[in-house]
Order: structure tokens, then sequence, then C-alpha cells
């Protein structure tokens, strides 16, 4: 077979491949063949952004060059001939030159771990590649697309508001870095604060010229207008075929009628990578003229199937503005949808013809094009046939009517008339990229001059296997007028009609089916509305919707955030002095080109192997055979590693033994590591582990909520208790008792880079170099040698940076470095292994769920006087660190609170899920939640102001003072309030909250607070620093050359760390418990210390010397200039026999109020205000520590109100990925941002009087969550609903929904539980 060279430019290089493979990814091929590594490999699903690049291509049927962010991880390699790719390093660098996208994301602060930043700069690149001048509301919509798990967002708008129209300063409602206003602003809303200073210098940035950017090559150029010929690339398994007519389309077509089309490949893709579907045969017709036709008919617009849904939405728009009102109620829904649909480089690339043909039950465009009566125009080899997509489109799951041979040649998207009204709506857990639970089209046309019916068409998706209509309902509309006797009659059959079973697959029924009344009610209000209006002009007159109700009808906006940070500048005087400045992160520039090295991107080895997990689907079982004559049968393949391989231990685990590297004969999760298979490529290598056969005999119970552990008694031991005062006497001393329960949901890290591990055996002595993304490298180092059955001085293991870790990488991470350490030793070559995100999420474990009961005694002014809670943490399969995460929630079971009479008990439930494992607060977010769930019923029994109950028990009276007396909580408290209380608003709620916190900083575990650092100062006077921690984002590392240079006197530049290894510092703790600053930073002060002791006698000696000159002399007179330093917190530890002792050096304060706004028909929130002051003692670096602030935040509220773990009964994970699992995207943070780092408040016991900052903001975000419980009483209210209710966390959409009860929700009552199986339970 001939094959074609495929050729393509990148960064301005021309690339001619002669062997591209259609099953390679551009990404793989940017990272692998062109070893671009600035490009990140985050989710290979298209749902987090880090792959993102620009693509450049002469459009034909345009006639002009286009630029447009794709995810590259979906791009194939075949669909770039003739294309232009622009990756993060064609920009700019470090070496040459930044470009101005690059620096001010790393100069405001926007890159934390960095492992989004490359995608963000290229999603912002490619934008102003199009518009050099965009509006905000533009860099907001460019960023659909990309994920950040660190900065919490802000601080990347903030920075790329510069580039805007109305730029970085007033213009654009700056209020704070370089804006002009920011004193005045600053005195205005709290008075108490000191002088403020920048987080940056917005003055120092380059400007942007365009002019000076890469141009697309001409050669390109011409290549593309010549006339092109049809491609072929064959590949190991796959045949790309690129027909350039429409004839030799169909004539393949009808040569190979199974063969997949592929333009987007944004379905086909995941299809292949997930689903493990396999297509030989690819067609790829995205060039072909008949498909990519825009067109205007006498009925509408027609539209190509190769059409992507960008350029569907600029052909939209136009008409929208061109045209009369009435005529395009289609398109404006259309265009609704697409707001919605994916992200930006999804729609760049996706295909309207794909959207159709994938015949997804939860396609946001079907519905429309269904409720539309859309016409269709199919062909094959010399047949056309016009089909209207109506109820029998769709003739199953994920089946269209179309024959083998047919094409989807073109849709035509109609015209509405006069009197006609359309609408569309989607929800989702999530407002900006992500997929519908319920979606729909709503159609309805009147008879002339009337509000009665002549025709109505209401189509749903997600309501059934197919798109469907809701044809009995609409029967029942016909002939009647658009009135309440209508909309009840509506309510009623739809409640019927669009039925479903308890056990449906996506679970959510009750929720999904009130949905499908509460959109219709939408629609109801929007036409009644629309026609009353239209019905006066004609001298008709019918009843307006009424003035309560019009909240209701407005659609859902993106607002454009503003924000302000305070802190305590350095004193004038002190301005050489680092600590106390807001210094950029030190790797921040080397992260926004790309130039930053993570763990996969350390170039590979020659003989290097790729390894790929064999993981269980059983969640307890025994093995019975394992299968893997067919694995071992695909090209590359290796070897298959399994229990038998291990020279050393096959018992592993952080705390105790109790876990296995591979499981030996018993499964005890779905995702128990079985084997691995090690191959050439990674490609090889999973596919191999994907035809591996494991038999197995399944044992009984399965355990896998809390309540199944409760039932069956299945506890780690011990079981923990802490008790202070009397609390029977508390109880019989209250006014009142009341008793409660809450869930709080599991999470997962999500970090951006997953768990990475390259393993090199060192061919003598049994060694074993690791590089490892691990916030422990001692335990890594423990634990392989341990499994290799070796001593640790024979393994090094070494760590350069993370792409975030937020405790995911404390423990879990070995069980990663210990199969590929094993395969590497069995098959004596460096083996390397970066996890894909579904597989990251399926096997590491997370936050752990838990579920608490209390009982609480109050006085009638809500002072509480007794409280007794039992807690339960669901651990999973192993014991990990769930026994001092437990204690840590006990620790916090009062929050900030000052009870005196108190008793909490603490179960950690052992279960049939992957073990759970550390998360940014360890259990202190838990425990604190349910302090605030109990609080929040004291205040709703005694119909008492929360705050009011809050500061009757309040530790420290003063601590929400900042807030509450400063004005920000009585001024929005006053909006707020006025909001809901005249009743103003009856589908929409505002609700507030303020929330306070206490962190206690420390390891629970006594002995890891204790640090190691080496210093080293060479003769040329530069410094190489070394200590126990790790690099993951946080910035630590920057704040130990800060702590570095304030002690030695020297600046930060002559101070360096290249990473943290165990053959430098031994016996290191894990970089958590937010003690790395206060731990590692006196080490480091100790080890300076000593060698400034030495190096004083030089100083004496040559007074007016230079550092340089000190060194040398103290060099050639012999003087040792290495230094250890080591340091142990004094004084700790708790005893939980006799409730004594001291678990924690200090606490961190901090404080919230946060003011929300709910759609109670829909669920859906916005976060429109937040306030944090937060304690951070004397702050080492503001703009660190206000990133951790953000960023703990934003975390906080995907916590308490978005991210769902999902499982089935049989302990199956259905979130895999960014596509079913939802963090924080930019969509989400608070409209307003206050945050203020508290003034004067110095700490004696930690570095420079500094606090801890990385874990204690997060459960600020719980202010979130109780301002939506508080606009939930507000709605419960309106059905006179009072007093106490019970809300789990997560706060979505669903539980929001539900909560609001109302006429609506009563036509869906849920199934009684326990007579059916649900497709999902609360684990
Ligand atoms: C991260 C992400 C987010 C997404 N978000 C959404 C969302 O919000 N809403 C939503 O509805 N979908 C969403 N999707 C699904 C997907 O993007 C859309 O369905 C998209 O329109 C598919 O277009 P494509 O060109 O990429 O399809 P491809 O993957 O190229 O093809 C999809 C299917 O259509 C067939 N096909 C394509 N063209 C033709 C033709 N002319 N004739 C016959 N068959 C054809 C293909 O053979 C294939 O079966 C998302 C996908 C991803 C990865
Ligand atoms: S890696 Fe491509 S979008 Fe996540
Ligand atoms: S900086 Fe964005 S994910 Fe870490």
């Amino acid at each position: 077979m001939t094959r074609d060279d495929l050729v393509f430019f990148v960064n301005g290089k021309k690339i001619t491949e002669k062997n591209a493979e259609p099953e390679k990814t551009l990404l793989t091929y940017l990272r692998r063949n062109l070893g671009l590594t600035g490009t990140k490999l985050g989710c290979a699903e298209g749902g987090c952004g880090a792959c993102t690049v620009m693509v450049s291509k002469y459009h034909p049927h345009q006639n002009r060059i286009i630029h447009y962010a794709v995810n590259a991880c979906l791009a194939p390699l075949c669909s770039l001939h003739h294309c232009a790719v622009t990756t993060v390093e064609g920009i700019g660098s470090m070496a040459s030159k930044l470009h101005p996208v690059q620096e001010r994301i790393a100069k405001a602060h926007g890159s934390q771990c960095g492992f989004c930043t490359p995608g963000i700069v290229m999603s912002m690149y490619a934008l102003l590649r199009n518009n050099p001048q965009p509006s905000m509301h533009d860099v907001q919509e460019a960023f659909q697309g990309n994920l950040c798990r660190c900065t919490g967002y802000r601080p990347i708008l903030e920075g790329y508001r510069s580039f805007t129209k109305d730029g970085g300063c007033c213009g654009g409602k700056a209020q704070s870095n370089g804006c002009c206003m920011t004193n005045e602003h600053t005195q205005e809303h709290d008075s108490s604060t000191l002088p403020v200073q920048k987080l940056y210098d917005q003055s120092e940035f380059m400007p942007l010229d365009p002019t000076q950017e890469i141009i697309f090559p001409p050669e390109l150029m011409s290549l593309s207008k010549q006339p092109q010929r049809e491609l072929r690339f064959a590949g190991e398994r796959v045949l790309w075929i690129q027909p350039c007519s429409l004839e030799e389309l169909l004539e393949l077509k009808a040569t190979y009628p199974n063969a997949k089309l592929v333009v987007g490949n944004t379905e086909v893709g995941i299809e292949m990578k997930f689903k493990n579907l396999f297509y030989p045969v690819i067609l790829a017709p995205a060039y072909i003229p008949e498909l990519n036709i825009i067109q205007n008919t006498q009925d509408g617009i027609q539209v190509g199937a190769s059409v992507t849904l960008t350029v569907l939405g600029d052909v939209l728009r136009a008409a929208v503005k061109k045209l009369p009102a009435h005529q395009t109620e289609v398109f404006k829904a259309v265009l609704e949808q697409l707001r919605w649909f994916a992200g930006q480089q999804i729609r760049n690339v996706a295909a309207v013809g794909g959207n159709i043909m994938t015949a997804s039950p939860i396609s946001d465009l079907n519905p429309v094009f269904m409720a539309a009566s859309c016409k269709l125009t199919v062909m094959s080899k010399g047949e056309k046939r016009v089909i209207e997509m109506d109820g029998k489109f769709f003739p199953g799951y994920r089946k269209t009517i179309l024959k083998p041979e047919e094409i989807l040649l073109s849709i035509e998207i109609p015209y509405t008339r006069k009197g006609q009204y359309f609408s569309a709506f989607k929800q989702s857990p999530r407002k900006e990229d992500d997929i519908a639970i319920v979606t729909c089209g709503m159609n309805v046309f009147f008879k002339e001059q009337s509000n009665i019916v002549q025709s109505i068409r209401i189509s749903y998706g997600g309501m059934a296997p197919v798109t469907v209509l809701a044809t009995a309902t609409c029967n029942r509309l016909l002939n009647r007028q658009w009135n309440e006797e209508l909309l009840e009659e509506a309510c009623t059959s739809l409640a019927e009609e669009m039925n479903l079973s308890p056990s449906a697959p996506g679970g959510m029924v009750t929720y999904r089916r009130t949905l499908t009344i509460s959109l219709f009610y939408k629609f109801f209000l929007n036409v009644q509305h629309k026609l009353s209006l239209d019905l006066l002009k004609e001298g008709v007159t019918v009843e307006d919707v009424r003035p309560e109700y019009t909240s209701a009808t407005e659609l859902f906006q993106l607002d454009s955030p503003s924000s302000v940070q305070l802190y305590q500048a350095v004193p004038p005087g002190y301005s050489d002095d680092v600590v106390g400045q807001p210094i950029m992160h030190l790797s921040a520039l080397k992260q926004a080109t790309g130039e930053a090295i993570y763990c996969d991107d350390i170039p590979c080895y020659e003989n290097e192997l790729h390894l790929a997990l064999v993981t269980s689907t059983k969640a307890h079982a025994l093995i019975k055979s394992i299968d893997t004559s067919d694995a071992m049968a695909v090209p590359g393949v290796v070897a298959f590693i399994s229990a038998k391989d291990i020279p050393g231990s096959n018992m592993t685990g952080p705390v105790v033994y109790d876990e296995t590297v591979f499981a030996d004969d018993k499964v005890t999760c779905v995702g128990h590591i079985v084997g691995a298979i090690v191959a050439d490529t990674q490609a090889h290598a999973q596919r191999a582990a994907k035809a591996v056969k494991i038999s197995y005999e399944e044992l009984q119970p399965v355990i896998v909520t809390i309540q199944d552990a409760i039932a069956n008694k299945s506890f780690f031991q011990p079981v923990r208790s802490i008790e202070r005062g009397d609390v029977a006497q508390g109880f019989k001393d209250s006014d009142h008792i009341l008793h409660g329960e809450m869930h709080i949901g599991g999470q997962e890290q999500f970090y951006l880079e997953t768990n990475c591990t390259l393993a090199v055996p060192r061919g003598e002595d049994g060694e074993m170099e690791l590089f490892v993304s691990t916030q422990s490298a001692s335990k890594t180092q423990a634990l392989v040698a341990k499994a290799l059955g070796v001593s640790a001085n024979r393994v090094v293991c070494r760590v350069k940076r993370m792409g975030g870790g937020f405790g995911g990488k404390e423990s879990r991470s070995t069980i990663l470095s210990t199969v590929v350490a094993v395969a590497a030793h069995t098959v004596k070559r460096p083996v390397r292994c970066m996890l894909d995100r579904d597989e990251d999420m399926l096997v590491t474990g997370g936050r752990h769920p838990f579920f608490g009961h209390y009982k609480v005694g109050y006085m009638n002014n809500g002072r509480v006087m007794a409280l007794e809670v039992t807690l339960y943490s669901n651990a999973g399969n192993s014991l990990d660190l769930s026994l001092s995460i437990l204690e840590r929630a006990l620790f916090h079971m009062d929050n900030s609170y000052n009870i005196p009479n108190i008793r909490g008990t603490g179960y950690v439930c052992k279960t049939n899920l992957p073990s759970n494992s550390a998360f940014r607060g360890f259990g202190g977010p838990q425990g604190m939640m349910i302090a605030e769930s109990w609080m929040s019923d004291v205040a709703l029994s005694c119909g008492l102001p929360a705050e009011e109950v809050h500061t009757n028990s309040l530790l420290l009276p003063g601590e929400e003072d900042e807030h509450v007396q400063g004005g920000g909580f009585h001024s929005l408290q006053s909006t707020s309030g006025q909001f809901h209380h005249r009743s103003q608003h009856r589908w929409t709620k505002r609700g507030l909250s303020i929330i306070p916190t206490k962190f206690g900083i420390s390891f629970t575990a006594v002995f890891l607070n204790q640090a190691g650092a080496l210093v080293l100062v060479y003769s040329d006077g530069s410094v190489l620093l070394t200590h126990g921690g790790t690099e993951m984002g946080q910035g630590l590392h920057t704040k130990m050359v800060q702590v570095a240079s304030k002690t030695l006197g020297i600046p930060c530049s002559k101070i360096h760390i290249t990473e943290t290894s165990t053959n430098t510092v031994p016996n290191t703790s894990p970089t958590a418990a937010s003690a790395s600053s206060d731990l590692n930073g006196m080490a480091i002060y100790n080890a300076c210390q000593t060698l400034l002791q030495r190096l004083q006698p030089y100083k004496d000696k040559n007074p007016k010397g230079c550092w340089e000159d000190w060194v040398k002399a103290a060099y050639f007179d012999r003087v040792h200039l290495s230094a250890n330093g080591f340091y142990k917190t004094p004084d700790l530890g708790y005893d939980f026999e006799t409730n004594s002792g001291r678990p924690f050096n200090y606490f961190s304060y901090g404080v919230a109020v946060s003011e929300v706004e709910i759609d109670c028909l829909t669920g859906s929130h916005k976060n429109l205000h937040t306030s944090i002051v937060m304690d951070v003692g004397k702050s080492l670096n503001p703009a660190l520590d206000i990133g951790q602030v953000e960023g703990g935040f934003m975390q906080g509220l995907g916590l308490f109100t978005l991210e769902e773990l999902r499982y089935s009964p049989d302990g199956y994970l259905y979130t895999r990925g960014p596509g079913m699992y939802k963090i924080p995207a930019f969509g989400d943070i608070p409209i307003e941002l206050k945050v203020s780092l508290l003034r004067d408040a110095p700490n004696e016991k930690a570095i420079f009087s500094s606090k801890a900052v990385g874990e204690p903001p997060l459960f600020l975000a719980a202010s979130v969550f109780y301002a939506i419980k508080d606009a939930i009483t507000a709605a419960r209210a309106e059905s006179n609903l009072t007093g106490p209710f019970r809300l789990d966390s997560p706060a979505t959409p669903e539980r929001i929904r539900n909560a609001c009860e109302d006429k609506f929700t009563k036509l869906c009552p849920p199934a009684d539980p326990g007579t059916f199986i649900p497709w999902a339970v609360q684990v």
C-alpha cells in the first residue's frame, strides 16, 4: 500500500513524517518524537486544557488563515497535514525572549505548580492571535476548556486582564494590582488596613506587539492552495484516508461501510482511548467542500456536517444580528447551547455532524434540532435523501437511522415565524465545560393573534437512552390557552411521560424528573412574557409574568470578576529584606515557557520501557487465574510483572504494612493493582494491559459505603475518642437538645500532573535511582527498598518538582513507585510510568468521605453547652494515613467554638474501595464541616441569625470582627436580606454566611515534626540549598530561598535549589501538614547560622568585603563550607488515653463571608461574593500566601459545592476523569473576591514569625456551602417549611433543587429506599 508523507510545521520548522501513525495523537508526537515536553498531558480526554496548542491553517472554504486552540491529546497526528502547530516553546523562552503572555501569567503569580500553565498560555496566545484586544468576556470564554487546581484562577484572570480592551486599570474595575485606585478603594472598604503594596507591577509588563508573532509558513500557504489529492496513512492497525471530494468519500464509504468518519475526533478519540473500541479504517472528511457548506435557503440556514461548532456559532450570531428577531428563535437557542458546550478547544474542532451522528442521549444540540424539526440531508453512493430529525431518527442508544454506507451531508436549521417561540436549556453539575444532566429544546407556535397553542414540540436529552420527544404531553397541550391551567396539565403530564426507573443509569432520578418540569416552567414563563408583549402590539391583552417570577426567566450570565488582595507591606527601611516581599515563584517563568521539567519530561533513556497497570475489576474476590497470552502477543511487549517477581516483600503501606504491591491471591477493591505490563511504548503497554484476562471468584460481603461498614462492624482499630468537661451534665443544663446527621463526600486530589515514576536500575550492588512525582521522597525510598529486598542506602529517590500534590502524593504515590521499581529490577532496564488520569483516579483514592452523627445541647440564645459527635470515615481497603486523618477530624470537631462539655468518637471504616488518603486539610475540614452543621441546626431551631449563634459560642470572640464589624458582612446582609425578605424573587434566592476556622499546625504523629537541611557554599560564593521539603507548586523552594537569603544576608539570585533527594537530606518527613515552611525553614536557618559562624572571622577581618570575599578567604583557609541543619518542633504530643497533651504547635485562624444566589428551579448557584481574612502570621511571601489562600479556598469550594465521586453499589468508580468529575473552573470563582492577610499578627512559634498557610484556608469555602443553605432556607420558607433540614456536602445542583421543595418536586417523589438498586451510592 502506498503511504503518503504527512507534511506539517511545528514552531516554524517543517516536519515530513513518513510513517504517520493514525492512532498517534499530536501530543504524543510532540512529546515523544519531537521532545517538545512543554505541552502537558493532564487527562487525554479534552477536559483539562493542559495539552493546548495553537493550530493554524489555510482554510480553503473561508479563504483565509485561521488560528485556533486545540487539545493536542485528542488531535490525531494524521489530521494535521498542511497545518502549522505552535506550542508553548514556539512563542518564547527564558533563553531567548519571553512572550508577554508567558511573562504576565508568571509575574501576576498565576503559575503555582505550573502544570496547567503552558495550556493556559496557549489558550491566551490563540485568543490574542485572533483578537489582540479582547474583552474580559473573551478571555473568560477562551479559558472554558482549561483547568487549574492550584491558583484558584483569580491571578491568571487578573494578569491577563492587562491585555483586554478595558485594560488592567480602572476601566476594568481593577481595584487591585496596578490599579491607580487601590489605596482609595482600600480606605473605603477596610480603613483598618495598613498601606497597600502591589503584588506585582503591571507597568513592568512587556507590551504585546502582534507584528512580532511567527508568520504562517509561506511554503504551507502555497502547498495548501495547490489542488489536493486523496491521502492515505497506514499505521500498525489503522488506515487513515483523507478523501478530497464528495465522490471519493461516498465511494470509500461504499467500499468500507464500517469505516468511521472522523472530523474533530472528540468523540471517536474518547471511544478508542477509554471505551476500548477499535476502528481499522478512518475516513477524514474535514476538507470536503460540500460538507463545509454554509448557505441560506428559503427555510433556514444549511450547514455542512463538517462545519465546526465555532464556525456554526459565528454564522448564527451573524444571522441573529442581521435578521428580524422572530426569525431567529432557533438560532438563539442553538447559540445558548453552544455557550455551554465543552470548551473552546473542543468547539474549534468538533463538527456539528459529529454531534448529531454520535447520537449521544446527552447531546446538547440534538434536542434543539429535534424540537425545531431540522432537515438532514444524507447521502450514499448514487443516493441522496432528506429526512426530518424526529422521534424516529435515533432508534436506539447511540444509533441513527442512517445506513452504514450513508453519510450525513448537511443540516438545515430553520427560521422561525411570528407567533413562534423557542428555548433551549442545559443543566449540568458545573456551568462551564460540562456534559448535561438534562438538556432540552422547546418550540411552540400560536394561532394568529391568540395565546392558543397551534403546535408544540418538546425534546429532552438525558431522560432516556436517546433524545426523546414529549409527544403525549405536547398532544395534550394543543388548542389550549397558554395559562396556569395549561401549565398544570403540562407538569402533571411530563411527570408521567418523562419517568425514569429509580435504577436508571446516571442516577439523580428525582432531580432529572423534576428538571424536565422545572425547565418547562422556565419555558412557560419565557413564552408568557414574550407572547404578552407581542400580542399587546396587536391589541390583544393576555396575562404577563408576575414580577416576582421574572428572575426565573433570566439566562445565566458569567459576570466579569473583580478582586482585592490586601497584605501588610514590609515597613520602609527593610526593603532589602526579601522575607515578606511578594516575590514571584522562582520557577514561574520556566513553567510559563514550558522549560520547567516534570517527571515525565525527563528525556527517555535509550533502552527505556513503559509500564501500564493491570487492575482488578472486582471489589472483593479471589483471583482464580490470570491469562496473559493475548497481552504478550501485542507488539513490543516485554514482560508481565506480578507478585511472583518481587524480590523483597510484597507487603507495603506507609504506616502499617497492610497492603500488597501486587495483589497476591485476593483483590479488595476495584482498581487493586494485580500486575503490570512492560513494553516498548506506552500505547503498546496499555493495549496489552487491557488484553490481560483475569478470572475471579467473587467474595462477600462487598462493603462500599460507610453504612455498609457500620452494618458489618468493619472498622480499623483503634476507635478514637476525645472528651472534655461533663457531657451528661451539659445536656442536663441545656434548654434544648437536638440530633442531626451529615454526610460529606470524598474528593479527588486532581493534581494536574498524575502520578509518575521513572526507575533506573544502576546495575550494581542493587542500586536503583528513582525520579518520582512524590511529596514523600524518604517513604518512597523505604518502600521501594522493602519491595526490592535491599537496604535503603541502595535506593535514591529524586524529586525535582510536582505538578500538584495536595496530599495525594504523600503516601499513595508509592503504590506506583514500588511497582515501577520492581518492573525495572525484573527487566533490568529503565522503566517509566505516568498514569493516565482514569488510572490515577481509579487506583489512588482521595479525601475520605465522612459521616457524622451529633447530639447538641443548647440554650435559648443558641449557646451550645454540650456536644456528642460520632464520626465515621470511609478509609477504603487499607489503613494508610486514615487514623491520623480521623484524629485530626476529632481535634477539629469544635472548629473555633468553645464548647464546655464535649465528646467525640471516631471510627475508621474498612471498605472495599481504593485506600483513601491525605488531602489538603487532612480530616480537619470534615470535622469542622460537621461542627458548622450543628451550628446551623441550632440557629434554625432557635430562629436566630446564624452569625449571632456563632458569636455566642466563639472561642475568640474578636475573630469574626474583621468582617462583621468591617462592614463586609452587614452591607452584604442588607442587600441579600432585601433580596429574599421582601420576597421580590420567588425562584431565585440569595444567601449569606460567615464561617470561622481554626486549624492546628503540626503533624499529629509527633515523630514527623522534624526536618533537615544541607547548605553548600561553593568557592565562587554561590549557594546550593537542599532541604527535606518538596516543591509541588506551593512555593516552598521560593520561601526557603528567601529564608536562606535573609539569614545569610545575600540575594536570592546566589542561592539555588535543584531537587529534593534522599542522598542529600535523609529521613525526611513528607511535605504535608502545612508545616514544611516551619520545619524546613528552621532547619535551613540553623544550617545557615552554622555557616555564618564559620564565616564570621573572615567578615571581622574584612568588614568592607563582600560575601564572595569572605567565602573565598574561608575556602583558602580550609574552612568547611557545607553545613547541616536540623529542627524538631518542641513540646508536642497528645495522649488519647488521658485526653491530655499538646497536639499542635499553634493554630492558624481565618474567617470568610460569602454570598450566593441560587436558582431554585434548577439548583444552579452563582458565587457572588467572598471576603476572606486569613492569619498567616508575618507573611514570608504575601504573593505566595495569598495564592495558597485563594487556591485552598477554591479547592474547598469544589469539595463543598461541586465535586462528586460516584460509585456503583458494587464499588466501581464511574467518575474517572474531568469529563465526569468536575473541579472548579474559571467561571466558578466568586464574582467579587477579597483576600486580606491579618495585619500585626506575628507568630513567635515559626520561622521569622510566619504561620503555616497550605491547608487552613480550604475550610473557609464552607461559607459558600452555608450561604447556599441560607438561600435554600429562604426558598423552603416559600413552601412554609421552616426549622433545621439536612443538607449533605457537596451542595450540588441536585441537592439544592431537591431541598427547595415546591409544587414541582412533589410531582416527582423519590422511590422508597430498599425497593430498587440505585445506579450510584453515597459512599
Ligand atoms: C471534553 C469534551 C467535552 C464535550 N462537551 C460536549 C457538550 O458539552 N455537549 C455535547 O453535546 N457534546 C459534548 N462533547 C461531545 C463531542 O464533542 C461532540 O459530540 C462533537 O460535536 C463531536 O464532533 P467531532 O467532529 O469531534 O466528532 P468525531 O469524533 O470526529 O465523530 C463523532 C461521530 O460522528 C460520526 N460522523 C462525523 N461526521 C459524520 C458525517 N458527516 N456523516 C456520518 N457520520 C459522521 C463519526 O463517524 C463518529 O461516529 C464533548 C466531548 C469532549 C471530548
Ligand atoms: S490532556 Fe488534553 S485536555 Fe487534558
Ligand atoms: S498551577 Fe495550575 S494546576 Fe498547578
